[in-house]
Order: structure tokens, then sequence, then C-alpha cells
């Protein structure tokens, strides 16, 4: 009888538990894209209101048309230059965001920017990694203080020196237009040229001369290009700017 018992007791140990709950496998979650952070509402609210806040003082276009321009560009160098797409799209990211601070004041836009990212992408669940990498971009894309000091920062700074157009101009009376003005409203085209295999990044840009002289855009323009160069040299390129088709 014991001797029964005991394999009857083996034969139900042995049979597989059936009823045991099937616990869910942890997902990572998904990396954060541009287009998450383009329809999260606070990173729209903030910098449509951070253009309302530069056009309220006269300033030029700092909203979704910049932050969508500097984003492209910003993404594009470094998938030109051969980097990886995860790099290429946290500097989309960086490059979406770099002006937001602007809702703050302009004066300390770089350092609320970056301090306001970091919130909204911790609360979003980045990575602390890759949230280390955009606000540094978006803490050091502004002469004098920042220098590059990642690749993303490197492309961050120069798609947002290359945003220079008639377009970004938000004054509406032209005897308002301060250098500023008259510097970004002088340029009719502009782009920017990746050669990867020569190592060069270049500036063109089509001025019209009646707005703005050579020597105005110079004196705008001395300090980020100097910025500009620092930040090619970080991604081992040259950087060049070309001017009514003439090498400067
Ligand atoms: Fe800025
Ligand atoms: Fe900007």
């Amino acid at each position: 009888m014991i001797q029964e018992e005991l394999q009857e007791l083996l034969i139900t140990a042995s049979v597989p538990a059936t009823s045991a709950p099937i616990l869910p496998v942890p997902v990572a979650p998904a990396p954060l894209t541009l287009k998450d952070i383009r329809h999260d509402t606070r990173f729209r609210t903030y910098i449509t209101r951070a253009n309302e806040q530069m056009q309220a003082i006269g300033y030029t276009e700092h909203g979704h048309r910049h932050a969508g321009i500097v984003s492209t560009i910003a993404r594009t160098i470094l998938t030109q230059l051969g980097h990886s797409e995860r790099e290429a799209e946290l500097a989309a990211i960086a490059g979406y965001t770099h002006d937001m601070g602007c809702v703050v004041n302009r004066i300390g836009h770089v350092e609320a920017g970056a301090l306001m990212a970091y919130t909204i992408l911790t609360d979003m669940k980045m990575p602390a990694g890759e949230i280390a990498t955009v606000i540094g971009a978006i803490g050091n894309h502004e002469e004098p203080n920042g220098l590059p000091i990642s690749h993303v920062s490197a492309a961050v700074i120069i798609a947002d020196k290359s945003d220079v157009h008639f377009s970004r101009v938000q004054e509406k009376d032209p005897v308002k237009y301060d250098i500023h003005d008259r510097v970004n409203y002088a340029v009719q085209k502009s782009y920017l040229r990746v050669d990867a295999e020569a190592k060069s990044i270049t500036l063109e840009l089509e001025i019209d001369t009646t707005h703005a002289s050579v020597t105005e855009y110079f004196e705008i323009f001395v300090l980020r290009m100097v910025l500009c160069r620092r930040a090619a040299d970080f991604l081992s390129c040259k950087f060049h700017l070309r001017i009514n088709g003439v090498n400067l």
C-alpha cells in the first residue's frame, strides 16, 4: 500500500504544472525617436511659446521651422559622415530641442533648454547616457561659451549656424531691422555641403548685398564661424564658407 502511494506521488510530482501563471517577458522600451519628441505636447508647446516670445522682442524665428531645419541638417551631417543611425537620431533630437530654453529667456536659453530637456526626456524614459549626449549638445550650441563636446554637439552647432535665411526675419517693418535681421534678410539661399571623402563641410550662401554688406555679415558671423570650424575639426573635417561663389 505504501509502495503504491509513493508511486502515485512520484507520478503526480513528475507531471508538469499546467496551471502556473505565465509571467510576461520584460520587453525593453523602443528607443525614443525624433517622431516621439515632435509628438510630445510639452516639447511642442515650449517651442511654440519660445518663438512667440522671440517674436515679441523682435528676434529672428526660433520656432518649429528653425527646430526642424536644424534637426534635419544635424542628422544629415552625421549620416553623411558615416556615424551610427542612433547617433544621428540623437543629433536630430538635440537639434529639434536646442532653442526651447528661449521660452524662459533668450539670455541663458542654452542652460534653461538643457535642463528642460533633461526633465522631459527623463520622464519619457530615455536612458541617462543618451540624455547626457542630448543635453550636452543643447548646452553647448551657442557662442561664446559653447564648445563641441561630442559628435552630436558638433553636428548641432554647424546645423544651427547654417540656418541663416531671409525667412527667419519676423520683424515686419524694415526700418526696425537690426543687424541680425539685415544679415538674415540678405541671405537668399543657404546650403550646407558635406563631402565625406574630402572631409569638408561647406556653408554656401547667396547674399543680396543691397540688404547687408559682406562686412556686416562678418561682424555677426565671425564668432559663429570660429565655432563652426571647431565643430568641423571635432568631426575630423575642415569647415569652409562660400559666399556668392567666393571661398572665404
Ligand atoms: Fe540658440
Ligand atoms: Fe538656434
